[in-house]
């Protein structure tokens, strides 16, 4: 994930475009660059690691000029060097790029053919590199960025700058979100509306497939064929007041829109570049010998071991027993030789998984944790501590943690997995392929926030709510459940959908909104079953799944949400998006305080 942004100003922009970065930062932050134009001649400036270093770099060598470009990385090609930073520059064209140019090689090797040289290991040079050759074949520089844009594969935002055009940014969207900031005589381009804040509320949202000329005064958009076309100008009112919230309302949104970025990072530190093996810290684990696992937790976190426990037992055919910490502890169940206990926890001090952890000390054959503090009590008292790299959680409501715990146990049951025979090599580069690709599509389903945000609305008026949801979608019908119930304080809980009419279709009328967690797969149309006895006796159902499965399944529905198609494996990981969305606007609806919700705490360091 990477963050960019453009400004044609009325005053200096390396400095705007600076603090725009910094609203950025959230989506990666390997390294940072902007590129100017100062009387028509087109300079860049770099730095390597965090955007303090890039603004320490731009004291000792100011870069002027009224019309600029920025961008903040993670790398995907490329290792995060000074020579991979963005902005790329091809004689006068400069680059800026959120997204994977799939094609890249094949491009690489045309642009080769013609005798172009290469300075770095990224996708995006190729970009810069199609569009200076297109200049140098007589194209303008809008034509030239078109040519170029027309021939990229992948998903992609791009803004670009080209010398002696001070007042022209051009920009295009495909796969990754693109934002319109209209100024009083400025006009700017970034990744959100967030990095826009402090410059205009006036913000139009580019849709897939559009390309957008931007003079100072002047916008035009293209779609995809070329034609021209208008979209909304919005006034989207973000509180800037507090940095640590990035330009959100809560620290609960912000952990939300942070899942792309950190899911990155916790894919890139357990599934490196460029290889489909797992790398584990320490002297790590071999499961070939591993009997059974016992996975313990609370809340959040024990619907993630729910969610393993599918994993483990279908891809690595390991017996994995579930517990809840505060029943495990009391419980004291015998531990059969060839166990291994996994503890998560996103705190690693919640006092009931600590004392199960204790329990085991002794009787299993190794104690793992997932954690997010890796110097917590459960970290330090395991044999190997996996941290989820999830950041700072600040919001009681358990977020981006969990889907960062989801993946980190995801990739360990793909170890497991191949540790034991159990996956073909094919078969887990599959899988290891979706992973790679769930930050891009956690971008996208973050762009259901509006959808979700207009059925919140009308959730918030009921009393209660249920959740329904087969296979991996079971244990997520009941983190959905939670979500809802401990920031809107409205009762709800959740069932397998097999289970309903073993009784709680009783509770079904009218009244009764049900959520159906369904994504288009194997096991969808029983699914679909369920939630049609659910709307034979008036139930409301609120389904979420693709686009496939709603073409299928939504007539008579009350409300739906569209999750882009996912492998199945990974379905959970995305789909609790749009349950941790609808939990949060439903709160606002409510009025209540979303991040610090009654009688709740971040860690339960307590019986
Ligand atoms: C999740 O939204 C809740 N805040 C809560 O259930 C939490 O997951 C649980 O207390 C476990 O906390 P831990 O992950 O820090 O152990």
């Amino acid at each position: 994930m990477c963050g960019i942004v453009g400004v044609l100003g009325k005053h200096e922009v390396a400095p705007i475009l600076v603090e725009a970065l910094k609203r950025l930062e959230y989506r990666g932050y390997d390294s940072a660059g902007i590129a100017t134009i100062n009387n028509g001649v087109l300079d860049r400036r770099r730095a390597v690691g965090k955007l303090v270093n890039l603004s320490d770099l731009l004291v000792h060598e100011p870069l002027a000029g009224k019309s600029g470009i920025g961008h903040t990385r993670w790398a995907t090609h490329g290792a995060p060097t000074l020579n991979n930073a963005h902005p790329h520059r091809a004689g006068a064209v400069a680059v800026v790029h959120n997204g994977i140019i799939e094609n890249f090689r094949e491009l690489r090797a045309e642009l080769a053919a013609d005798g172009i040289d290469f300075q770095t290991d990224t996708d995006t040079e190729t970009v810069a590199l199609l569009a200076e050759r297109f200049l140098n074949r007589g194209e303008t520089p809008v034509e030239a960025a078109m040519k170029t844009i027309d021939r990229l594969e992948g998903a992609f935002a791009l803004a670009f700058l080209v010398e002696g055009e001070d007042d022209l940014i051009i920009a295009a969207r495909r796969g990754s979100p693109l934002a319109i900031g209209h100024g009083d005589g400025e006009m700017y381009v970034g990744s959100d509306a967030i990095a826009l804040a402090p410059l205009t509320d006036r913000i139009t949202y580019l849709e897939e497939g559009d390309r957008a000329l931007l003079t100072r005064t002047t916008l035009e958009i293209r779609d995809a064929k070329g034609a021209q076309v208008s979209r909304p100008v919005k006034t989207v009112r973000i509180d800037s007041a507090s940095a640590d919230k990035a330009g959100h309302k809560h620290f609960m949104a912000k952990e939300i829109a942070e899942q792309p970025a950190v899911l990155s990072d916790a894919i890139r530190h357990y599934l490196p570049a460029n290889e489909d093996s797992v790398r584990l810290p320490g002297e790590g684990i071999d499961f070939a010998g591993v009997q059974r696992l016992t996975l313990v937790a609370c809340g959040t976190a024990y619907y993630a071991c729910l969610t393993a426990k599918y994993w483990f037992e279908q891809l690595a055919r390991i017996p994995v027993e579930v517990d809840i910490a505060s029943e495990f502890r009391y419980r004291e169940p015998p531990l059969p030789a060839g166990t291994v206990a996994l503890f998560v926890s996103q705190s690693g001090e919640t006092a009931d998984t600590l004392a199960a952890l204790r329990y085991c000390k002794g009787k299993a054959d190794r104690i793992l944790s997932v954690i997010n503090v890796p110097e917590s009590s459960i970290a330090r008292e395991s044999d190997l501590a996996l941290p989820i790299h999830a950041g700072v959680e600040i919001g009681v409501a358990s977020t981006k943690a969990f889907t960062c715990q989801l993946t980190v146990l995801l990739i360990l049951a793909l170890k497991a997995a191949a540790d034991r025979g159990e996956m073909t090599p094919e078969a887990l580069a599959d899988h290891v392929a979706a992973l790679r690709g769930l930050p891009h599509l956690l971008n996208a389903a973050l762009e259901c926030d509006g959808a979700v945000r207009g059925a919140a609305q009308r959730l918030s008026a009921a009393r209660d709510v249920l959740f329904l949801g087969r296979g991996l979608m079971y244990p997520l019908a009941l983190e959905g459940a939670l979500k809802l119930k401990e920031i809107s304080y409205i009762h709800a809980e959740a069932y397998a959908a097999g289970e309903l009419k073993h009784g709680p279709i009783a509770l079904i009328d009218s009244e009764m909104p049900v959520v159906v967690m369904a994504p288009k797969d194997a096991l969808f149309d029983k699914t679909i079953s369920n939630m049609q006895e659910v709307m034979a006796r008036e139930g409301k159902v609120l389904l979420i799944s693709d686009a496939a499965g709603l073409a299928e399944a939504q007539e008579g529905i009350w409300m739906s949400i569209t999750m882009p198609r996912v492998h199945p494996a990974i379905a959970p990981i995305l789909y609790a998006v749009p349950a941790q969305l609808l939990a949060y606007h439903t709160a606002i609806a409510k009025g209540t305080d979303v991040d610090q919700p009654r009688n709740l705490a971040k860690s339960v360091t307590v019986e």
